[in-house]
This record gives C-alpha cells, sequence and structure tokens, in this order.
C-alpha cells in the first residue's frame, strides 16, 4: 500500500475519546443476495424491475463484501477508524421477516464482527438500512403496525447473538428518506407513489425504532441511537408563501423525525390526527432516552412554493422526479461547487445545522455524532474529497467549539458501493472499486484521512 501522504493534515484538534469512523450499508457492498439462506429484500425486486436503476444494474454481487469482508476490515485497521457503522441485512437473519432466525445470516455477522474486534476496530451495527423484507413488502411493508413488531424481534435476534460483544447500537437509517423516496414518490424501493398517504411509514419506523431500543435495552444494550438525515432548509424567498411551503418542508424532513423522538410529540397536530393510532402510547414508546443523536448530513435544500403557471405535470430535480402535488419545489443552489451527484457542497450548512438543533432541543438534545457525511467524485486521485472532508470537518469543529456535543464522525463511505437508484456511477468511497474484479484501491482521501487520523492520535 502507498505509504506517502496525499497533504499534511492541518485539521483543528478533536477531542481525545472522539469517535472516528467509516459507513457501509449491507444492501449497497454485501452482494450474496441468495446466499446463506437470505430471503429477498425490496431492494433486490425494485432493482429487478428494470428501468428502476439508471445503469440498469443491481445490487446481486455489489462490491461482495459478504466473502470479501476480511479484507475490507483489512483496509479499516489501515485506515486507523475508531470505528465502523455496517449494517445487519434484516432478510439475511430472518428471511421472511417474521418467523424463523437464519443461523447462518447471523454466523456472517458474527464472523464479521470478531474480525473487526480483532483488529482494533468497534463495530457499529445499524439494524435496518432499507433492505425491507420482501415477504412483508408485500403486505405493505412499513406502511403496517405489524412490521414495527416484525423488527422488534428482529432486534431481539441479533442482540441476543452479538451483544457481547456489541456495546453500540443504531436503529434505522434515515426513516425519512424512506418514508420520502420509497412510499411517497417511488424513486426507491418499493417504489410506491402515495405522497402524504404515505406518512404511516414514518410512523411505523418510529415506533420499530421505539420497539428495537425496548429489546436492544432488555439485552443489555449499553449505548444506542438512530441515524437521522438533517439538513438545513433555506427559504426561497422571503415572500408568504414561499416561507411556508420551505418551512413544511422542514417540518417533513427534519422536525417529523427528530421531535417524536427527543420532545416526545409531532410537531403539528394536524398531522399527528392523519397518523395511524394509538399515536400518543406510541409516542411514549418513540421517546425513551437515547444515549446519542445520530445525524446524516450532505447537503442544504432551498424550497419555495411550486411555480404557479408551471406546467402542472412532474419535475425532474437532481435526476428525482418531483410529482406536481406536493405543496413545495425545491430550487437550485446557486453559487457553491457541486459533486459529481450535482449536490452542493456547503459545509457551513453543517455548523448551521448543528446550531439549529441545539437551539430546537436544548437540553433534550443528547450527544451528537455525525453518522454520515460524503460525496461522489470519480478518479483515484480525489482531491475534491479531500476538499469536501476537510471543510466539512472545520465546519464541524466550529460547532463544537460553539458548545454543540458532538462525540463522533463517520465518513460516507468505505468504499465505492451500490448507490441505490443511481447504481454504480456514483463513487462515495474512500476506497476504489474496480467492478469487473472487485479490486479495491485506496484513494487519496483514504490516505489523508489516515493521516489526518493519526495527526490527531499524536495529540
Ligand atoms: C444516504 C444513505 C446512504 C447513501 C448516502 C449517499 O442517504 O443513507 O445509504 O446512499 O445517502
Amino acid at each position: 500500500m502507498d505509504t506517502t501522504s496525499a497533504r499534511p493534515s492541518s485539521l483543528p484538534r478533536f477531542p481525545r475519546n472522539f469517535l472516528w469512523g467509516v459507513s457501509t450499508s449491507a444492501q449497497q457492498i454485501e452482494g450474496a443476495v441468495g446466499e446463506g439462506g437470505r430471503g429477498r429484500s425490496a431492494w433486490d425486486v425494485f432493482a429487478g424491475e428494470g428501468g428502476r436503476i439508471k445503469d440498469g444494474s443491481d445490487p446481486g454481487v455489489a462490491v461482495d463484501h459478504y466473502h470479501r469482508y476480511r479484507e475490507d476490515v483489512g483496509l479499516l485497521r489501515e485506515l486507523g477508524v475508531g470505528a465502523y457503522r455496517f449494517s445487519v441485512a434484516w432478510p439475511r437473519v430472518v428471511p421472511d421477516g417474521s418467523g424463523a432466525v437464519n443461523a447462518a445470516g447471523l454466523d456472517f455477522y458474527d464472523r464479521l464482527v470478531d474480525a473487526l474486534l480483532a483488529a482494533g476496530v468497534e463495530p457499529l451495527p445499524t439494524l435496518f438500512h432499507w433492505d425491507t423484507p420482501q415477504a412483508l413488502e408485500e403486505h405493505g411493508g412499513w406502511l403496517r403496525r405489524e412490521t414495527a413488531e416484525h423488527f422488534a424481534a428482529y432486534a431481539d435476534a441479533v442482540a441476543a447473538r452479538l451483544g457481547d460483544r456489541v456495546r453500540r447500537w443504531i436503529t434505522l437509517n434515515e426513516p425519512a428518506e424512506l418514508t420520502l423516496l420509497g412510499y411517497g414518490i417511488g424513486q426507491h424501493a418499493p417504489g410506491r407513489q402515495l405522497v402524504f398517504d404515505a406518512l404511516p411509514a414514518a410512523h411505523h419506523q418510529l415506533l420499530g425504532h421505539g420497539l428495537a431500543v425496548q429489546a436492544l435495552r432488555a439485552r443489555g444494550a449499553e449505548s444506542i441511537g438512530i441515524a437521522n438525515s438533517h439538513g438545513p432548509t433555506w427559504r426561497a424567498s422571503d415572500e408568504e408563501a414561499d416561507a411556508a411551503a420551505a418551512d413544511l418542508y422542514d417540518l417533513l424532513l427534519n422536525r417529523l423525525f427528530a421531535e417524536p423522538l427527543l420532545l416526545g410529540r409531532y410537531p403539528d397536530e394536524g398531522l399527528a390526527a392523519m397518523l395511524p393510532g394509538p399515536v400518543a402510547e406510541d409516542l411514549k414508546v418513540i421517546s425513551q432516552p437515547l444515549d446519542w443523536y445520530g445525524i446524516n448530513y450532505y447537503q442544504p435544500t432551498v424550497v419555495g412554493a411550486p411555480e404557479p403557471g408551471g406546467s402542472g405535470g412532474p419535475t425532474d430535480f437532481g435526476g428525482v422526479r418531483i410529482p406536481s402535488e406536493l405543496p413545495f419545489a425545491p430550487r437550485e443552489i446557486e453559487g457553491y461547487p457541486r459533486t459529481d451527484f450535482g449536490w452542493p457542497v456547503v459545509p457551513e450548512a453543517l455548523t448551521e445545522l448543528l446550531l439549529t438543533f441545539r437551539e430546537r432541543y436544548g437540553a433534550s438534545l443528547p450527544p451528537v455524532m455525525i453518522t454520515e457525511n460524503g460525496c461522489a467524485y470519480n478518479g483515484l486521485d480525489d482531491h475534491e474529497r479531500i476538499a469536501f472532508l476537510d471543510g466539512h470537518l472545520r465546519a464541524l469543529h466550529e460547532a463544537m467549539a460553539a458548545g454543540v456535543d458532538v462525540r463522533g464522525y463517520f465518513v460516507w463511505s468505505l468504499m465505492d458501493n451500490f448507490e441505490w437508484a443511481e447504481g454504480y456511477a456514483r463513487r462515495f468511497g474512500l476506497v476504489h472499486i474496480d467492478y469487473a474484479t472487485l479490486a479495491r484501491t485506496p484513494k487519496a482521501s483514504f490516505r489523508w484521512l489516515r493521516d489526518a487520523l493519526r495527526d490527531q492520535a499524536r495529540g
């Protein structure tokens, strides 16, 4: 492996016990979808429908982490991270989503956890990162309350096997994106276009989180968090219609998922009344104290009212079809560099987001971890990714200096992978994957982060 430094790091100093890590998810890296007794996931089926994934690919092999996990753990050791955030595939552990547990599925995570611990890397599993078992999806998936209960039973099975070695857990990844993209507009699996009728999927995921927290605690879990996606919403203008549209977007993307967890209530009574109940009882389960709160941050969004006199048909925004019946419209953000995905690079919005959270939730906000942050760029000499990470770490440090209690930071992602509806074209990795050979090659950003972490460790 190349030992030359990409560039000396001059990052500000983070606290000694700050947790540095990288993130991945099962559906995006494991492959081996038909092996070891794994059941089908909603994403396996969605990708197989044709026309759903931009490059026509599927996650069947992905980066073959299932067979190459030892090599990947070696990369983590070389990188020098303190923790590795991965996800456990529900359909690998409970192939039908409910009922029989597949011991061979648990064996895989057992081996992975042991390999991580032997490498001195803390395993930080996420129990659900969008790979709903297809058997449950066929009955409505997260639109149904039973799915939350099945999720808790699955969480119990995983904790029973790994709980002797795993200290920290994450229940869900980004329930907001699954609700909006999966059930609301159909860009992601399961491809439903229910618009506001997707809201029960939000409530049931939050309930599933709460029930899983109970199951994990009963198994002695020391530390539990969630990974929610958040970003500042900027108003397109001060006009009343734009302000109202932006506030609604902020409510749906940020407050709808933070407030039940942190404050034990939904941010709007009219909205709570649209949810399947018993909502007040469920909120008690949902709002059990968390040890920390995970935030996935990528970008801010500028939002305004739908353009009057528009065509009335759906609009295309960053490749996502936005249905015309939504009462808000995202607008392009001008004046910032963009990643290969077209996402604006706005590190200062991370500082703003964290300050907003502290202001909104005060003492109800537990310590924060940034559970995902990263960017899509092609190429091995990925100096743009270095600049992105450098800028976001400085922005994070600024929020910490202003008093926000942040305990960790995880880069998305360790390696290039299956980027959902985009397929393999968007490369978020610190490690490059050659999809013809599945060879792993560390990029310049990998060496930069490795050196930065060594530097931080020197104190
Ligand atoms: C997040 C997802 C993650 C990855 C990044 C780019 O929304 O949690 O799986 O796709 O975006």
